[in-house]
């Protein structure tokens, strides 16, 4: 089955993104949010978003007007009928999300594919409320889905082959490039995201540098374009602390850093300021806790099957814009260098070393 016309629930932030790209990419959507105004802003936010390509020169006007065309609102979950993949993104609240699985159940046809964009919660426990499972999967796009080029294709339990397949191809079709996952917490990668993101504040809390100092030293260690406090302002404090929280059933060194528990309760941006010259002992001491934040995930991951190297080096690369991603720096830096980064944290919280630490030096070939 081929997908041509695709229905987006939930109009915020993200069901918004994921119809600009489709309509962009020439895929009929029809979109539903049971907040008044709602869909009427995500259409207009698509015919500007359009409006900007054309003014940058990036679309043609007929193009932006077709694809603008291409949007449509609808006003109940029956209007979906007749999509042949419907994507979920509403709010992240587990009985929400299950009770509309079950309503459009009832609705769509058993043929009709149906995907969810959680970022926290398990693919293989929203699926239970499916009937015909197989047909069920995750696609996790990250924001903004207008623009960003990473979706997690995310297999639950019961996930069949050959939807999986179909949704490689659906995101390839969209300008997307999808990466495959297991239903793992934090899927591939937040699963090194969060935990980089606490390693930087547990490096905050210790007195190893200032946050502006961390957040330059990110910079070289992993090639990112903004360190980890910036961008977990961006993100918020608030969300970020949620997703470390996800993290939690993989254990004590995945708990949130006592400084990302109190900027994330509160929601309170943390203060960056301006780095100075940072002496080279402690740029040294930094840059190995951002890597041990990367890498022991990474090869923990690797070890549970979560994706493969090269899928978490796509993902490090496009979507969090690390140009040096995990597999290929860990395989720079060698085995023990690598073993030698992550041994504090072995013993501070009684790790086992990742049996995929053996295929350092040979990982991203
Ligand atoms: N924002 C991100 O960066 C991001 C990234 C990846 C995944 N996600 C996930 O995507 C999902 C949506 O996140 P968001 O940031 O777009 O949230 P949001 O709050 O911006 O939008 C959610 C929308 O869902 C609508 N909604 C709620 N209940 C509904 C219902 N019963 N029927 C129809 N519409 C309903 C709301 O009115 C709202 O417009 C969440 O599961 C989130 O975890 C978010």
């Amino acid at each position: 089955m081929g997908i041509a016309n695709v229905g987006i629930v939930g109009a915020g932030t993200m069901g918004t993104g994921i119809a600009t790209n489709l309509g962009r990419h020439g895929f009929a959507v029809k979109i539903f949010d049971n907040r008044p105004g709602a869909v009427e802003a995500a259409i207009a936010s698509a015919r500007g978003f359009y409006a900007r390509q054309v003014e940058k020169g990036r679309m043609e006007p007929a193009e932006a007007e077709a694809a603008g065309a291409r949007i449509a609102a609808v006003d109940g979950l029956d209007g979906m009928v007749g999509c042949d993949l419907v994507i979920e993104a509403v709010f992240e609240d587990f009985d929400l999300k299950a009770g509309l699985f079950e309503t459009l159940s009832r609705l769509l046809p058993e043929s009709t594919r149906i995907a969810t964009n959680t970022s926290c919660l398990r693919v293989t426990d929203l699926q239970r409320h499916v009937s015909n499972p197989g047909r069920f999967l995750g696609l996790h796009y990250f924001s903004p889905a207008q623009v960003n080029p990473v979706v997690e294709v995310v297999r639950g339990e019961a996930t069949e082959d050959a939807v999986i397949e179909e949704a490689l191809a659906f995101c390839r079709a969209t300008g997307k490039l999808p990466i495959r996952c297991r239903d793992s917490f934090g899927f591939a990668i937040n699963r090194f995201f969060c935990p980089y993101t606490n390693e930087a504040v547990r490096a905050l809390d210790e007195g190893l540098g200032t946050a502006a100092e961390i957040d330059a030293v990110a910079k070289e260690a992993v090639g990112a374009a903004a360190g980890p406090f910036f961008v977990m302002n961006i993100i918020k404090p608030r969300i970020n602390l949620h997703a470390i929280r996800n993290l939690a059933p993989l254990g004590p060194f995945y708990a949130p850093a006592a400084g990302m528990i109190v900027h994330g309760e509160a929601d309170r941006p943390f203060e960056i300021g301006e780095a100075g010259e940072i002496p080279e002992q402690r740029r040294r001491e930094i840059t190995e806790r951002l890597w041990l934040g990367v890498f022991l995930p990474v090869l923990q991951a690797l070890d549970e099957e979560v994706a493969e190297p090269a899928d978490f080096d796509t993902g490090a690369r496009e979507a969090l814009k690390f140009t040096r991603p995990p597999c290929a720096l860990m395989d720079e830096l060698g085995r023990a260098e690598v073993a030698r980064i992550l041994d504090p944290a072995l013993s501070r919280y009684g790790i086992a070393a990742p049996a995929s630490l053996a295929r350092v030096g040979n990982i991203s070939r």
